[in-house]
């Protein structure tokens, strides 16, 4: 299980890397070409909200290949100026409590 959540990390930095370099096409391309949705786990996004860095305006959401789990929501959690997106992540929605990983 140890090795799943490396692999999970491994997988959602890549993510993040290809985003960083435009190569957002890989993504959409999975995305609907791939119909199973395994859960977001530990600190793994589930999706990216890119906004207009001089008006900050979202431009569009991006969604993760990973879904939240039901009693949870994909939530704003974060903010990575780098890509200038908001980063969101799998919270439940009443409390605040970040869930250690
Ligand atoms: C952000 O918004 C400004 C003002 O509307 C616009 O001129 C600019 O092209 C936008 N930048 C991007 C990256 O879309």
């Amino acid at each position: 299980m140890a090795y799943l959540r490396h692999m999970v990390f491994a997988v959602a930095a890549a993510l993040l890397l290809v985003h960083v370099f435009g190569a957002a096409t890989v993504i959409k391309r999975s995305e609907t070409s791939n119909q199973e949705t395994e859960p977001c786990t530990g600190r793994t996004p589930c999706g990216w909200a890119i906004y207009n860095r001089t008006t900050r305006y979202i431009e569009y959401f991006m969604r993760n290949k990973c879904a939240c789990d039901d009693e949870k929501k994909c939530l704003r959690d974060d903010e990575d100026l780098s890509i200038a997106a908001y980063v969101y992540r799998c919270k439940v929605e009443e409390t605040q409590e970040e869930s250690k990983s």
